[in-house]
């Protein structure tokens, strides 16, 4: 059992530190923000992550998940010190570094003997090498050795990402760290969870790229979408196809408004900015985030186009606001974009979104919200989905017709059925599907 600081409570920290504790290890999660952390001990999660609740009610109740504002202390009692704060996007495209640098710095002025100091946060390249200088240069003596141990979790699907992962990568130098982490991770290693030790600059390089490749699958399959509406040819058969080679792999070929989230978005300009940088340019990256924006302007020309060509002192209600289901997490939402040019056209929005609307209230607080998607679509003359809540995958399209001044629908994830909007008389469209069978 190992003694072990989160630092930083975020998605990751919270996440990482409440799965860890379940790998039976002490664990505090720490945070600066003190009213987060007196929430936490509260028994409130800050976070709308399924499953998160649970585990964390089990582990504090266990005695092994601790939370607290004593940042210095905690990482003075600890084997290892975990990295998770926040790395936003800097102006020029890449990460800011300043949180994680202080944190470099307290962990520097704190090293009382061996400890593993570990980012998780997903970091440029490079950062891990810069937070050893950051920590020798406050404390020269300091006995500790650097581990890079990126985080692939998903939003909505975290805590199982966390405790049951594809892989778990480890970059250090040392056999002494790699020891110690394999300790961590215990349980994950019985289970025979490939566990990648490597240089900390490769587990630094694998998580962007991996992030970026996914994106750029995203972004292939909304542009394959599109040129299907031209040619008349079905994305969802095409993908199916496609996806039953095991080279390819069904996995991130599902077409829809453009990819959003705290990762891809910012994670792929970060990565093009290196690749910028190094004189070594990722073009195919380039073109991705260049395909996402216009995927998403391409959904207001869509519903403008179903419009009669114009949006403009027209009601469209907006069912889905989160960047995906499962989440109430509206950073770099399709919506936001989505909604910023309805409204720049003209068009009075109705929102709905299960559990997003919170959030999107501190970006849009002007437009109108409702509690339920009926209320939304209540006289609009057109609707548009954005999100695949299953609460909109099951909509009885009878009694949505009947809700809405004109029945006209945009179906940006593809979870209606054709048919069935067919024989009720919309008039819709999607992504990259026939429009008549
Ligand atoms: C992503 C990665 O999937 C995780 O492995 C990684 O750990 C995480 O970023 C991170 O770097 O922290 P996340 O952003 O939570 O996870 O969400 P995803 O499920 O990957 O979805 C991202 C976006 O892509 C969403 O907007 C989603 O709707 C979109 N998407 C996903 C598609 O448009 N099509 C698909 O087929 C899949």
């Amino acid at each position: 059992m190992k003694k072990i600081t989160f630092i930083g409570t975020g998605y990751v920290g919270l996440v990482g530190g409440a799965g860890i504790s379940e790998f039976g290890h002490q664990v505090t999660c720490v945070d600066i923000d003190q009213e987060k952390i007196e929430r936490l001990n509260a028994g409130e999660i800050p976070i709308y992550e399924p499953g998160l609740k649970t585990l964390v009610k089990k582990n504090v109740n266990k005695g092994r998940l601790h939370f607290s504002a004593n940042i210095s202390k905690i990482i003075q009692k600890s084997d290892i010190v975990f990295i998770t704060v926040g790395t936003p996007q800097g102006s020029n495209g890449e990460a800011n570094l300043s949180v994680v640098e202080a944190v470099a710095k307290t962990i520097g002025e704190n090293l009382n003997g061996y400890k593993i100091v570990c980012t998780k946060s997903t970091v440029p390249i490079g950062t891990g090498k810069r937070i050893e200088e950051i920590i020798r240069s406050v404390n020269s003596m300091g006995d500790f050795d650097y581990v890079s141990n990126p985080e692939f979790l998903r939003e909505g699907a975290a805590v199982k990402d966390f405790l049951h992962p594809d892989r778990v990568v480890i970059g250090t130098r040392t056999q002494k760290a790699i020891d110690l982490m394999e300790e961590v991770y215990r349980p994950l290693y019985i289970n025979e969870t490939p566990i990648l030790s490597t240089s900390v600059e490769t587990a630094e390089m694998i998580k962007y790229a991996a992030n970026a490749f996914l994106s750029l699958k995203i972004s292939y399959i909304n542009e394959i979408a599109n040129l299907c509406e031209s040619v008349g040819a079905d994305v969802h058969e095409v993908a199916r196809a496609m996806g039953l080679d095991g080279r390819i792999s069904s996995k991130f070929l599902h077409p829809g408004p453009g990819y959003g989230g705290s990762c891809f978005p910012k994670d792929t300009h970060a990565l093009a900015a290196t690749g910028q940088k190094y004189g070594s340019p990722l073009r195919t990256i380039e073109a991705a985030i260049k395909t996402n924006e216009s995927q998403k302007v391409r959904m207001v020309e869509k519903l403008s186009r179903l419009m009669g060509d114009s949006v403009n002192g027209k009601t469209i209600a907006v069912l889905g606001l989160a960047f995906k289901p499962q989440t109430d997490d509206v950073r770099e939402a399709a919506s936001r974009v989505i909604v910023s040019k309805l409204v720049e056209l003209g068009a009075s929005v109705h929102a709905y979104d299960p559990i997003a609307m919170d959030n999107f209230k501190n970006h849009f607080p002007n437009i109108k919200y409702f509690d339920s998607w009926q209320d939304a679509v209540k006289s609009a003359d057109g609707c548009i989905i954005l999100t695949e809540w299953n609460e909109f995958r099951g909509l009885d399209l009878n009694e949505l017709k009947d809700l809405m001044r004109f029945p006209v629908i945009l179906d940006t994830k593809n979870i209606l059925s054709i048919q069935g909007l067919e024989s009720c008389g919309f008039t819709f469209d999607n992504v990259g599907r026939k429009l008549h069978q």
